[in-house]
């Protein structure tokens, strides 16, 4: 695989681009006025633009500051957790573990998800309990299992810190403070993007790109296996709250958690199933270790908990017609997913 991540963690890099027009890598760089040079994002094939908030455009200081930011162990209580800790580049930003690990080996409830198109998210966490990128950056932070930390000392550490300093003046025009902080960090995640997998190709028009027999996963996908009901367009998520049917022993409240609607009890974010071949283990609790295990939980129609989506039932798929669905979803592996300014 063709899998290929970009990062700048050195500020030069910056220097580097100075008065380029267009680099070529995902972000086109154009001149914005001013200092602040923008980055265009570039979408994933067949995606909409790349969503991007009025109040926070994207621009090569930030994202540059955000990266630092998100790779910084410094941010956690006892410098040991960074954002990349839980979100490994290599693993399209999830993590391998069933559920995280923070601070002092402290395990957390649920699995970090891949942070890849992150941008097009609409709510944020299994449970949909943040709204924006910006919104979110402190809840890990300050998360005890987490990063255990004190946003207002972080804060100062980052001031007290001249290249830090600097490189948040020439972003901002300002020193960290909350705001500036979640806006550098989430400036950068929205460049977190996938190039296009093999399913992409497929679907323009290179009939080789998949097996044959990942071709007839696609049609299972969308017909008699019904994902589709949920695993909908182009990232694979109609942005819905279910149940699928697992069975719920050490009860996550899921939605509920949010809205506090009983209905709303154990019902969690269809995820996108794009990259999903590298982001094991699956689930909110990360409790399937291999995705022959996720379909073989979807043909035994589920375990009947309360409030169980009646879009899943049993499925009468052979052993070979469930190896076609797993081939189906390794075919939504990235070519290439790329983040930050230029590769
Ligand atoms: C200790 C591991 C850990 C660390 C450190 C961590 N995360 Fe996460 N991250 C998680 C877990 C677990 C979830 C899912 C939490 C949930 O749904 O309740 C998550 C969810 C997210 C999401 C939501 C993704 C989605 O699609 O719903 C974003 C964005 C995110 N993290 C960004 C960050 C940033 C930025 C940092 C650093 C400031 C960070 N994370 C640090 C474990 C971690
Ligand atoms: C009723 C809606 C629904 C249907 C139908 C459905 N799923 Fe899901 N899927 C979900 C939800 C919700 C989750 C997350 C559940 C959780 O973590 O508790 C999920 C999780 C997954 C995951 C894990 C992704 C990850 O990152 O952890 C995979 C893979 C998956 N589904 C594949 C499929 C396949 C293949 C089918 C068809 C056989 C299918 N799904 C049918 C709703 C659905």
């Amino acid at each position: 695989m063709a899998y290929t991540r970009t990062r700048t963690h050195v500020v030069t890099t910056v220097a580097l681009l100075v008065g380029a027009a267009v680099v070529s890598s995902g972000c086109e760089l154009v001149d914005a006025g001013g200092d602040e040079r923008a980055v265009v994002l570039q979408a994933p094939p067949a995606f909409p633009p790349v969503p991007e908030p009025v109040h926070n455009r994207t621009t090569v200081s930030k994202v540059v500051l955000g990266e630092r930011l998100f790779f910084e162990p410094s941010l956690s209580s006892d410098s040991t957790v960074s954002c990349g800790s839980c979100h490994d580049p290599d693993r399209a930003f999830a993590e391998p573990r069933p559920v995280s690990v923070g601070v002092q080996g402290r395990r957390g409830l649920r699995n970090a998800p891949s942070l890849v198109n992150t941008a097009y998210t609409p709510l944020l966490f299994w449970d949909g309990g943040s709204f924006s990128l910006e919104n979110q950056v402190v809840a890990p932070l300050e998360n005890p299992l987490e990063m255990d930390a004190d946003l207002g000392e972080v804060l100062a550490r980052i001031n007290a810190d001249a290249s830090y300093r600097a490189q948040f003046f020439d972003a901002f025009g300002d020193s960290a403070t909350v705001e500036t902080f979640t806006q550098a960090i989430a400036a950068y995640e929205r460049t977190i993007l996938g190039m296009g997998a093999p399913f992409d190709r497929y679907m323009a028009g290179d009939a080789d790109a998949i097996s044959a027999s990942a071709q007839r996963g696609l049609s299972l996908f969308n017909g008699e296996a019904g994902c589709a009901n949920c695993h909908a367009s182009y990232r694979f998520t109609d942005d819905t709250f279910r149940n699928n049917g697992l069975s719920f022993a050490n009860a996550d409240s899921g939605r509920a958690r949010i809205t506090l609607n009983p209905d709303d009890f154990s019902k969690f974010k269809v995820p996108s199933l794009r990259n999903v071949g590298i982001t094991a283990p699956y689930m909110h609790d990360g409790r399937f270790p291999t995705l022959e295990q996720v379909v073989a939980h979807y043909v035994s129609g589920g375990t009947g908990s309360r409030g169980q989506d009646p879009a899943i039932k049993p499925l009468s798929l052979d052993a070979s017609e469930q190896d076609d669905l797993v081939a189906f979803l390794r075919s939504l592996t990235d070519d290439e997913i790329r983040s930050g300014v230029t590769n």
